[in-house]
């Protein structure tokens, strides 16, 4: 397969909506790289999709980010993470361009976790589809053995952000749900991965009903941290990242939808562009 071969933008793909709080974290930290963002909006939510399916809509949007100039792509959606990477990185990578790069979101996340912990009982809240695949267990006790970790799905949750609703005296009533049921899971918690891209965005609600003491851990800010060394580390990798300190968006829905959405999770206008994935 012929890619393009010049520096180009990091990918970063999601869904929808929620990967914009994973670019957030990027740019803060990597301010000077360019950015695609790729939201598969026009089949979102994942959440609630197979295996299968969630692996073909990823391959896709990822192929296309490199077919778009880049070299590197961050699923920036816990259910694509927990889903399709392996595959991808495993069957479709050495067959495209074996020195390209897909990183997910689950194992920076899962790296911190143990340092953050002090009873060493951890919460993950989470799409079906990432509670379902595992993930997250599998991969905190490849790190941290010692660490008891329980998971609850919150299905409502991403429909609230999609819609506009994560202020709402109506969303209360699901996050306390989710938040009392992982908690009798297990009173020990001390600290809760918010293990999809959309929840921090219902932060408020979320420490509202958390018991004083359970901390939540930010997702952004590690992925962040995690692809700065990755980058100091592959130094190949990080030329073929153009410096030009811009962001472009990409949607499958309608931009203007898109455009009016994205303001709540970035605060900042933003100009996009259409595509067609499959
Ligand atoms: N952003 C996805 C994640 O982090 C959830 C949204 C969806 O269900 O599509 O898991």
């Amino acid at each position: 397969m012929k890619l393009p071969s010049t520096a180009g933008p990091i990918g970063i793909f999601d869904s929808g909506y929620g990967g914009l709080t994973i670019l957030h974290g990027i740019r803060q930290l990597l301010p000077e790289y360019d950015y695609l963002y790729l939201g598969d909006n026009a089949r979102a939510p994942y959440g609630p999709r197979s295996f299968d399916v969630v692996y073909e809509f990823t391959r896709q949007a990822v192929l296309r980010l490199f077919e778009m100039g880049c070299h590197l792509v961050v699923l920036g959606c816990n259910t694509a993470s927990a889903k399709a990477l392996r595959t991808i990185q495993q069957v479709d990578l050495p067959q495209w361009d074996a020195d390209r790069r897909v990183l997910g979101i689950i194992r920076p996340t899962a790296e911190v976790i143990g340092s953050l912990t002090q009873s060493r009982h951890v919460g993950v809240l989470a799409t079906e589809g990432t509670i379902k695949s595992e993930s997250y267990n599998l991969e905190i006790h490849k790190l941290h053995p010692d660490l008891t970790v329980s998971g609850v799905a919150c299905p409502f949750w991403v429909p609230l952000v999609e819609y506009n609703e994560a202020d709402s005296p109506g969303a209360d009533y699901f996050v306390k749900k989710r938040i009392d049921q992982i908690m009798r899971l297990d009173p020990q918690i001390d600290t809760i991965i918010l293990g999809c891209t959309h929840y921090p965005l219902l932060m408020p609600k979320i420490l509202k009903y958390l018991p004083s003491g359970v901390r939540v851990v930010p997702q952004g800010e590690y992925v962040a941290d995690s692809l700065k060394h990755y980058l100091q580390r592959h130094t190949d990798l990080d030329s073929l990242c153009s410096k030009g300190a811009t962001v472009h968006y990409l949607t499958t829905e309608n931009p203007q939808k898109f455009k009016e959405q994205a303001q709540i999770f970035l605060h900042e206008p933003v100009e996009v562009e259409n595509i067609t994935l499959g």
